[in-house]
């Protein structure tokens, strides 16, 4: 209904009209009681105002259905705010199982995505239309943050740990993406677009002059970097087994335990020593300026495809998304 004003930019994600909703109906509120208030504030200065030298106010007793009133009021409507923004903000958070997989890297002063199949891209995002598309970022410096206000979504974007945020893109065009986080003297200038896309289009440019895919890129990085020669799948190795990791529980030499992430997993590449899993020797040296943010994402495909297909993991990442 109101989606024609030209106050906010156009909806084109399946999240806009909740987000949008919402926003109004804040802006509804906001306004009401604004205008209420002042509107009684002129009113009541007139009627009660000082009419003679002598005129001294009554006193005024406690009104108790007026204080119930003005307490219950608030207090319900505070509480619609609170239940309808968390149901938005608990769907913004999880994205749905077939989600497209879409890595990014911020940077002074740049976005660099690569895509599972191997598509790298700087400062655009392509996508298909109709697709749920999360996102697992991180920053090779300091905090930026992805926005993309047609989506009317916005994350931020830090370094030394994952992130992610998902979108569906409802019609095809090309939206502006922003860095909302100020980074520095090109903050400004840290811009792109998302680029939807009809699906037949996207698989089009998806597979258009790729070498490899991320799972294998990241498998010829294990190769080269040795992780292949103590992080055996028997379990005879020096390291602990890393097929089918990410989101299981792993037991610590200190006793804890946590589920694994990428989070996880990308501290154990850059500081061996943080968490040792029980039963093996802190012995892994620190791979910290060796691998690239966007090495250690190949890294992480390659060891998640590897859960995914009990072994090969390059294989079972070549397969079209969600197929
Ligand atoms: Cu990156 Cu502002």
């Amino acid at each position: 209904m109101l989606s024609n004003l030209p106050l906010l930019p156009q909806q084109a994600s399946t999240a806009a009209q909740d987000v949008d909703a919402f926003f109004y109906f804040l802006v509804g509120v906001s306004a009401f009681f604004a205008l209420l208030i002042a509107t009684l504030l002129i009113y009541f200065a007139i009627k009660y105002r000082r009419r003679s030298e002598s005129d001294r106010p009554h006193a005024i007793e406690g009104a108790l259905q007026l204080e119930l009133l003005w307490t219950l009021i608030p207090f319900g409507l505070t509480m619609v705010m609170f239940v309808w923004s968390a149901a938005i903000y608990v769907k913004l958070q999880r994205p749905p199982d077939d989600a497209i997989q879409v890595f990014a890297v911020g940077k002074q002063w740049m976005w660099k995505l690569q895509h599972i199949e191997g598509q790298r891209e700087i400062n655009e995002l392509h996508v298909p239309v109709g697709r749920p598309v999360k996102l697992t970022m991180t920053s090779e410096d300091v905090i930026h943050s992805f926005y993309v206000p047609a989506f009317r979504i916005k994350q931020d974007v830090l370094p030394g740990r994952y992130t992610t945020t998902w979108f569906q893109a409802t019609k095809p065009g090309t939206y502006h993406l922003f860095c909302t986080e100020y980074c520095g003297t090109q903050h400004s200038g840290m811009i792109g677009s998302v680029i939807v896309m009809e699906p037949a289009e996207f698989a089009t440019w998806l597979s258009g002059g790729v070498k490899q895919s991320l799972a294998s890129a990241g498998e010829t990085l294990f190769q080269q970097l040795g992780c292949s020669t103590c992080h055996l799948d028997q379990g005879t190795g020096r390291g602990p087994v890393l097929t089918g990791l990410l989101g299981k529980q792993v037991q610590l030499n200190n006793g804890t335990t946590l589920v694994a992430d990428e989070t996880y997993v990308r501290e154990s590449i850059l500081n061996p020593q943080a968490k040792i899993v029980a039963g093996y020797q802190p012995i892994m040296p620190t791979f910290k300026g060796l691998v690239s943010e966007e090495q250690l994402l190949q890294l992480i495909a390659y060891i998640k495809a590897k859960g995914a297909s009990g072994g090969d993991g390059a294989a079972a990442a070549e397969q079209p998304p969600g197929g």
